[in-house]
């Protein structure tokens, strides 16, 4: 079997996978918190990362058991997660200060004064991409200017599944596909950028060596047997950043295939057999990463505020469903889709803009913010719910549209994260890209590419490609309604046309 991790944003999850299909075998999750120390900051603790984290691999560990799987049966442990984090420990490998995460949006003046020393076009030769508040560098850079004390304690820059692999194994790596989400990364030939990091006056010491996604990078300790149950020396491998790692489990590893992701953030992301980079604007408005898989990359574009604007309404709007939810056990998502079903396409006029933690596709802008636009006394909260099913959508309308532009092909498009296991959002989204949604095995999200990788480390597959023409298939398909087509479309266009109308006043 093997074992995939992913540390997300709303809590860790652990998987087992059988080799031969890619099966569940068992899987756990455990949650912890996320700090909002000041608007458009967010911050968690690693230290609640690392406890979740052998939470669940012992919970799923002990699941198996239960089926006859033993813990000498894993062959691997593959690494995904949240992308960006700066994690930063001192001498002795000890955390400094919480991890400021990729939602933080607090370092848009260290991204004007990184372009500045870099040069804005020559950031984007070095490292493919714009500097970017959501990337780890101009987090890392605002330590630097605002708690100098800390920074001066800084040995080893982390991004926060490099350092759960840290834990389980001692070994400080980074991983390619989620170093490249630093903008210190020459995404073209995979090493640190000598020129970036000499513009911007940071040590290259800070900086861990760059390890591939599907080769070992350490194996576990006697502390994590002690811990979990699982064997000490079981391979780890390099992993992947979360969006990679989603990719890989749904078998976008060739040209051709797209993934639609609905997570806390909304993501399109494209295969790409080259470093492209978008040049329509003066700004590339899609991210290019490193892929992992060994010699591709990818195209991505990113909205903030995907499953958060929606479980914002459940937090402040969903009471109703919140109580049904404790009455019935029927999750209060499900009881707000009902309700959402019963509006018509284009939520009757009501549109809501879900900039709820700044934009990046296509603003770039962390000061977007969000709201509804449209309100009449005949909506209702069934159209509040609606309306940010279809808002989020049309964000990944504009992350699809500027790949499409791209020229890169987009055959088939699958369908992943949280959000996508709701059948009326996943028929949103395919009715607003006017694109069939496919639906895939990999129910368990990232941590089954994770698992992939940690199957090609250990030997068990040849290639990430063999890994998933092996287990992945597709299991369900949402094809676009062209009746509501029209009401989408006018609904898109003005979507399009409020954040121009409205920046002066909101951003
Ligand atoms: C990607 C990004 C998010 C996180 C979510 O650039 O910031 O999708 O990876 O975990």
């Amino acid at each position: 079997a093997l074992l995939g991790i992913d540390l997300g944003t709303t809590g860790v999850k652990a998987a087992l996978f059988a080799v031969e299909d890619g099966r569940v075998l068992a899987d756990a999750f455990f949650d912890y918190p996320l700090y909002h120390p000041q608007p458009g900051w967010a911050e968690q603790n690693p230290s609640d990362w690392w406890d979740a984290t052998i939470s669940a691999i012992g919970a799923c560990l002990a699941k198996a058991a239960q089926q006859g799987i033993q813990p000498a049966d894993v062959r691997g442990l593959g690494l995904s997660g949240q992308m960006h984090g700066v994690v930063l420990l001192d001498d002795d490998h000890r955390v400094l200060r919480p991890c400021i995460i990729w939602a933080d949006q607090r370092s848009d003046a260290q991204c004007r004064w990184m372009t500045e020393r870099v040069g804005a076009s020559q950031l984007i030769d070095y490292v493919s991409n714009p500097a970017l508040t959501g990337f780890t560098a101009p987090k890392l850079l605002w330590v630097r200017d605002n708690e100098p004390e800390i920074f001066a304690k800084a040995r080893v820059l982390l991004l926060p599944k490099d350092y759960i692999r840290y834990r389980l194994t001692g070994t400080l790596a980074m991983e390619i596909s989620d170093a490249a989400g630093t903008c210190l990364l020459d995404v073209k030939h995979g090493q640190w950028s000598q020129e970036v990091l000499q513009a911007i006056e940071l040590d290259p010491a800070l900086l861990p060596p760059v390890v591939p996604a599907d080769a070992v990078a350490g194996t576990t300790t006697e502390e994590v047997r002690s811990l979990t149950g699982l064997p000490a020396g079981t391979p780890v491998a390099g992993g992947g950043a979360d969006n990679a790692c989603g990719a890989v489990g749904n078998g976008i590893v060739e040209p051709g295939l797209a993934l639609v992701s609905v997570g806390t953030s909304g993501i399109v992301l494209a295969y790409s057999d080259l470093p492209q980079v978008d040049t329509s604007g003066p700004i590339p408005r899609v991210h290019t990463f490193n892929h992992a898989v060994p010699h591709a990359w990818y195209l991505m574009g990113v909205t903030q505020g995907a499953g958060l604007s929606l479980r914002w309404v459940r937090d402040n709007i969903g009471l109703p469903e919140r109580a049904l939810e404790r009455w019935t056990g029927v999750d209060a998502y499900e009881h707000m889709a009902k309700e959402a079903a019963g509006v018509p396409a284009g939520s009757e006029g009501l549109i809501f803009l879900p900039y709820l933690q700044g934009e990046r596709t296509p603003h770039l802008d962390a000061y977007a913010r969000g709201g509804w636009i449209g309100l009449t006394a005949s909506h209702d909260r069934r159209h509040l719910i609606r309306s940010v099913m279809e808002g989020v959508a049309f964000s990944l309308k504009d992350c699809f549209s500027i790949i499409r532009e791209q020229g890169l092909k987009l055959d088939q498009m699958r369908a992943t994260g949280g959000g996508a296991k709701s059948p009326l959002w996943r028929q949103i989204i395919a009715d607003v890209l006017g694109a069939e949604l496919v639906l895939t095995n990999a129910t368990e999200g990232p941590a089954f590419g994770a698992a992939l990788l940690a199957g090609v480390a250990s030997g068990v597959y040849s290639s990430v490609q063999a890994a998933c023409a092996q287990t992945v298939h597709v299991i369900e398909r949402t094809e676009p309604r062209p009746q509501v087509a029209g009401a989408y479309e006018q609904a898109y266009e003005t979507y399009r046309a409020l954040y121009p109308a409205l920046k002066p006043i909101i951003s």
